[in-house]
C-alpha cells in the first residue's frame, strides 16, 4: 500500500507534535517539588517522547519519509495563546490537547482503508492517552479546589483556541473526517 504524500505529512505532524508535547513536559518537572506531579510529568514526557518513536518507526515501516517539521500543535498554541509558562497553564493546555487528541486519534482510526500499521499505533496511543487524561484531570481537579474561576477561565481560552487552530489544521490537511 502506498504513502500518499498528504498522509506522510500528517503522520510526520503526529510525529513533530509529540515530541514537542513531551519536552515541554519534560522541562516542567524541574519546575516542582511535589514528589507525585515530579513522576507524573517525568513519565507523562517519557510515553509522549516514547510516542513519537513510535511514530517515527510506524512511517519508516509503511515506506514514507521522516520529513522535517517545524510546525507542531504546540507552536500553534503559543501562536494562538502565547507560551504557558505557569504549571496551571501549561497543564490546562495539556489536557486540552489530549482531549483533542483522543477524539482525532479515534476518528483517524475509523478512515476507511486507514494502512494497518498505522491503525495498529493509533490503538496503542489511545491506551496511553487515557492514562494521560486522567492524572491531569486530577490534578485540575484539584487546583479547582483553590483557584476554581482561573482553572475555569484558563481552560476556557485553550479550549476556544484549540477548536481555531483544530479546524484551520483540518483544512490545512484535508481531513474531511477530523470533527
Ligand atoms: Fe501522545
Ligand atoms: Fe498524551
Amino acid at each position: 500500500m502506498p504513502v500518499i504524500h498528504s498522509e506522510n505529512s500528517l503522520l510526520n505532524f503526529y510525529r513533530a507534535s509529540e515530541l514537542h508535547g513531551g519536552l515541554i513536559l519534560g522541562q516542567m518537572v524541574r519546575r516542582t517539588r511535589d514528589p507525585q506531579l515530579i513522576l507524573e510529568l517525568t513519565r507523562h514526557s517519557a510515553e509522549e517522547i516514547r510516542h513519537a518513536q513510535l511514530w517515527t518507526e510506524t512511517i519508516l515501516e509503511i515506506g514514507g519519509n521522516l520529513a522535517p517539521v517545524r510546525d507542531t500543535y504546540q507552536a500553534r498554541y503559543v501562536e494562538a495563546v502565547g507560551t504557558p509558562l505557569s504549571m496551571l497553564e501549561v497543564l490546562a493546555l495539556t489536557q486540552v490537547f489530549e482531549r483533542r487528541v483522543y477524539r482525532h486519534f479515534t476518528l483517524h482510526l475509523r478512515v476507511p482503508g486507514i494502512h494497518p500499521v498505522v491503525a495498529a499505533t493509533l490503538r496503542r496511543m489511545l491506551e496511553e492517552e487515557r492514562g494521560h487524561l486522567s492524572w491531569v484531570k486530577h490534578w485540575l481537579d484539584e487546583q479547582a479546589k483553590v483557584r476554581g474561576v482561573e482553572v475555569r477561565d484558563v481552560m476556557r481560552r485553550y479550549v476556544i483556541a484549540d477548536q481555531r487552530i483544530y479546524d484551520c489544521l483540518s483544512t490545512e490537511y484535508g481531513l474531511r473526517w477530523a470533527a
